[in-house]
């Protein structure tokens, strides 16, 4: 009886073609309908928080100069990338990313955990003039940048713009986004008012060495520096976050 089944399903293309889908269906449906009733499919870790008003406009630079053609930003779990650029990348830390930045391409290292690895000077420098510093480097130089002035005229649109896609500001720094950029900056050397508490771990100071301006150098420089410092993987425990 079964054999007979079997051989009628096997000799019908258009049966075969209806049970197929039906069971790629079935199996779509269960894999995935639950999600639907998940609030949040990545895990919460201490330390992530969104990105200030200046490692913002960094990070559209970076996308703008078009980096992640030949860096990427996502640490694999396996154990010659963690030797050499540190714990595998967590999903909760480019979940306040609109779009990601994983990349695709290794032309250079991965990025991501970049930040404090070198100094601002080295950075400058570097992104200056890559040659001076790796004499086999292709990295093009982007010395314009430390000329060109950051035109961060429509940054309380940008942070409303990432609220809107979930990106978790509050009113209040949405509101203050103009001025805690000049304060990560340094423009006029002020006291630091209220940004600290604003946005845990971020650092206040003349990024590029230039105090007079704020420069496109600044903002890409606070946004590298930035990358891959928010969680504290001394406290952070993997086990902990599992389901
Ligand atoms: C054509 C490919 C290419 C592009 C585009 C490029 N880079 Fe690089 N980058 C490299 C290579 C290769 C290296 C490794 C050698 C060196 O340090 O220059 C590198 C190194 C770096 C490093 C040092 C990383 C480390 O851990 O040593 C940083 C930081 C960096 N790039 C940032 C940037 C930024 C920011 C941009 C965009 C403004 C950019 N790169 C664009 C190829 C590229």
């Amino acid at each position: 009886m079964f054999k007979f089944k079997h051989e009628l399903i096997e000799k019908n293309a258009t049966l075969l073609l209806v049970g197929s889908l039906l069971v790629v269906t079935i199996g779509g449906i269960v894999e995935i309908a639950p999600l639907f009733y998940l609030e949040n499919t990545i895990e919460k870790v201490v330390g992530m928080r969104p990105y200030t008003p200046l490692e913002l406009k960094g990070r559209e630079i970076y996308m703008r100069e078009g980096c992640y053609n030949c860096h990427s930003q996502m640490i694999r779990p396996l154990r010659d990338e963690v030797e050499r650029y540190g714990h595998y990348s967590l999903a909760a830390e480019s979940m306040y990313d609109h779009p990601f930045q994983w990349g695709s391409k290794r032309t250079g290292p991965d990025l991501a955990r970049v930040g404090g690895r070198y100094s601002d000077e080295w950075h400058v420098d570097h992104l200056k003039d890559p040659k001076a510093l790796v004499p086999e480097t292709v990295m093009p130089k982007y010395a314009f940048l430390s000329e060109t002035p950051l035109d961060y005229s429509l940054i309380e649109k940008t942070l409303k713009a990432n609220w809107w896609v979930g990106v978790p500001y509050t009113e209040e720094q949405m509101a203050n986004a103009k001025i805690d950029l000049e304060t990560q900056a340094e423009l006029d050397g002020d006291e630091i008012d209220g940004f600290e508490e604003r946005y845990q771990k971020a650092s206040a100071r003349v990024w590029d060495n230039n105090p007079d301006m704020i420069s496109e150098m600044d903002a890409l420089v606070a946004y590298l520096q930035m990358l891959g410092t928010l969680v504290d993987f001394d406290l952070y425990d993997a086990s902990a976050n599992k389901r």
